[in-house]
């Protein structure tokens, strides 16, 4: 049985991730509007995880004979001055969720949930990736500086980037 407060503490995040989900569903369609289809699309799997990581913490809490409680989602910006402040806004938006499931695995630890703090572990780990994929996009935009032939590769390049169900990747 899981605490009160962790359960609160949880469907917090479930909504956090939902809205992380809504964010990147934005930015795939600000995207869509420069015809940066590449891009649009690595927006779309980023999306695609984050429903993942909402349902994750949603089952969890029911096994862990807890209730989600769905709450409003904020609406999110839908307009960003050019892709790099995009992948700006990703990585600080990372950085943001980084500390939230910091915040949750203190909250498990003081209250000696160690199911919590276990099952959160994956979104630790999770998290330095998240981070670091979109810093170096961040990075890649950067030494570009916009030059049309550059913006063509990588929008080639992050159109390569395909959504794996969590079964194929184990977690
Ligand atoms: Fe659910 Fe992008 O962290």
């Amino acid at each position: 049985m899981i605490s009160e407060k962790m359960e609160e503490a949880l469907n917090g995040q479930v909504n956090a991730e939902l809205y992380s989900a809504y964010l990147y569903l934005s930015m795939e369609s600000y995207f869509k509007s420069l015809n940066l289809n590449g891009f649009a699309g690595w927006m779309r799997v980023q999306t695609q995880e984050e429903v993942i990581h909402a349902m994750k913490i949603y089952d969890f809490i029911n096994e862990r004979g807890g209730r989600v409680i769905l709450k409003a989602i904020e609406g999110p910006p839908t307009e960003w001055d050019s892709p790099l402040a995009v992948f700006e806004a990703v990585y600080v938006h990372e950085q943001k969720v980084t500390g939230l499931i910091n915040d949750l695995v203190d909250l498990a630890i003081k209250e000696k949930d160690h199911a919590t703090n276990t099952f959160l572990q994956w979104f630790v780990n999770e998290q330095v990736e998240e981070e670091s994929s979109a810093d170096e996009v961040v990075q890649q935009l950067k030494m570009m500086e916009n030059a049309p032939g550059g913006m063509f590769m990588l929008d080639r390049e992050l159109g390569q980037r395909v959504f794996t169900p969590p079964a194929a990747e184990g977690g």
